[in-house]
């Protein structure tokens, strides 16, 4: 039988999820929105497109969650999107309360489903997923990480003028001013990056890193980045839905990890069949340790102001 996966938020980001979900062939869609006619449309687009790009999988958009009943898989797009000038955090308390009665319908009807987590602010939103769900951590998992990585394995591919396949690393941290890009552990081909960058090189570039949301939201004006964010949450859903244990930076339910305790936020974590597998330990520099308490610290105050 095909997998089933439900897409709350018929925008930009849950939109272009359900397209790659539908060209990957990854499980059949069900897009839901509280905005009346824009995912029925956009998923009778979508299912329209199957005939020329040759998938069978249906795609169906709904206001009614109803239809969502008993999917494997929950995305969680659907909040309100940042505009210029607009940090992430400003978004907390009116996206705690989307996030909060979405997820718990969503528990209702899915009760077995893994969620991920795209709503910004993005470790505070997974945390409040987390709660509102009652689910195991293993199956409540933010994005962000992946999507943070790809930003800095992007620029690094650019100034070193090489694949982007040949550059692995990660970002840890809040999905926030403070992520935690780790130069120590970048590879191009193996290679350390410190032995091919100049460290005032390397700090643009986490510079940017770290900025790479707000880049794109100054271009756009009226929302923020989808095409990469979309990619980011395929490319986990791969991950778990083909049991790859793929080990990718997400936004874990950390209990000790990393001296962490109670909280979301990003580290490397195997993903496979159960979701989480594993929270991949790392041994961190002093510095690094520092930087990741700082970020940690940060989303913590958001946790803290909606009480989750
Ligand atoms: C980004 C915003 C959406 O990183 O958080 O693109």
């Amino acid at each position: 039988m095909r997998k089933k996966i439900t897409v709350v938020g018929s925008g930009n980001v849950g939109a272009t999820v359900a397209h790659r979900l539908a060209d990957k062939q990854l499980a059949d869609v069900v897009l839901v929105d509280i905005l009346e006619g824009v995912p029925q449309g956009k998923g009778l687009d979508l299912l329209e497109a199957g005939p020329i790009e040759g998938y069978d999988v249906r795609v169906k958009g709904t206001n009614d969650y109803a239809d969502t009943a008993n999917s494997d898989l929950v995305v969680m797009t659907a909040g309100f999107p940042r505009k210029p000038g607009m940090s992430r955090d400003d978004l907390l308390k009116a996206n705690y309360d989307v996030v909060k009665g979405t997820i718990e319908k969503v528990a209702r009807h899915s009760p077995e489903c893994f969620i991920i987590v795209v709503t910004n602010p993005l470790d505070a939103m997974a945390q409040t997923a987390f709660k509102a769900s009652g689910f195991s951590k293993n199956r409540v998992i933010g994005m962000a990480g992946v999507l943070d990585t790809a930003r800095y394995r992007s620029f690094l591919a650019e100034a070193l003028n090489v694949s982007v396949q040949n550059v692995q690393g990660f970002v840890l941290g809040g999905h926030g001013d403070t992520m935690v890009p780790v130069p120590r552990y970048t590879t191009v081909a193996g290679i350390p990056v410190t032995e091919l960058l100049p460290k005032d090189k390397l700090d643009t570039i986490i510079k940017r890193t770290r900025n790479g949301g707000a880049e794109i939201v100054n271009y756009l004006k009226t929302g923020s980045a989808f095409y990469a964010p979309s990619a980011a949450v395929v490319e986990m859903i791969e991950a778990i839905f083909r049991d790859r244990k793929k080990i990718l930076p997400c936004a874990a339910y950390l209990e000790g990890e990393y001296g962490i305790n109670g909280l979301f936020v990003g580290v490397p974590a195997k993903l496979g069949a159960r979701g989480i597998e594993q929270i991949v330990e790392i041994k961190l520099t002093a510095e690094e340790q520092a930087a990741l308490k700082k970020s940690a610290d940060a989303v913590k105050e958001l946790t803290d102001i909606i009480g989750v």
